[in-house]
């Protein structure tokens, strides 16, 4: 999942992918991105997705990407 703010209407979205490869957003400006694919989190936590996305919430530093929603020429 990519948060990302979209020029076109001047919002953020969060937009899924099923691939690496599709579902970007020509000219948006991502501001915070999870990587949900069983590559990123099998080693670490196995099966329990659930166990890696609250893992990767309870460090997200929300002040670093408000800074960069702060730098982007709204
Ligand atoms: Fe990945």
């Amino acid at each position: 999942m990519v948060t990302a703010w979209d020029p076109s209407d001047g919002k953020i979205h969060n937009y899924l992918a099923d691939a690496h490869n599709h579902g970007g957003v020509w000219g948006s400006v991502p501001l915070w991105t999870i990587d949900c694919y069983e590559h990123a989190y099998f080693i670490d936590y196995g099966s329990d997705r659930k166990a890696y996305i609250q893992a990767v919430l309870n460090n997200v530093n929300w002040d670093a990407v408000n800074a960069r929603y702060e730098t982007i020429g709204r």
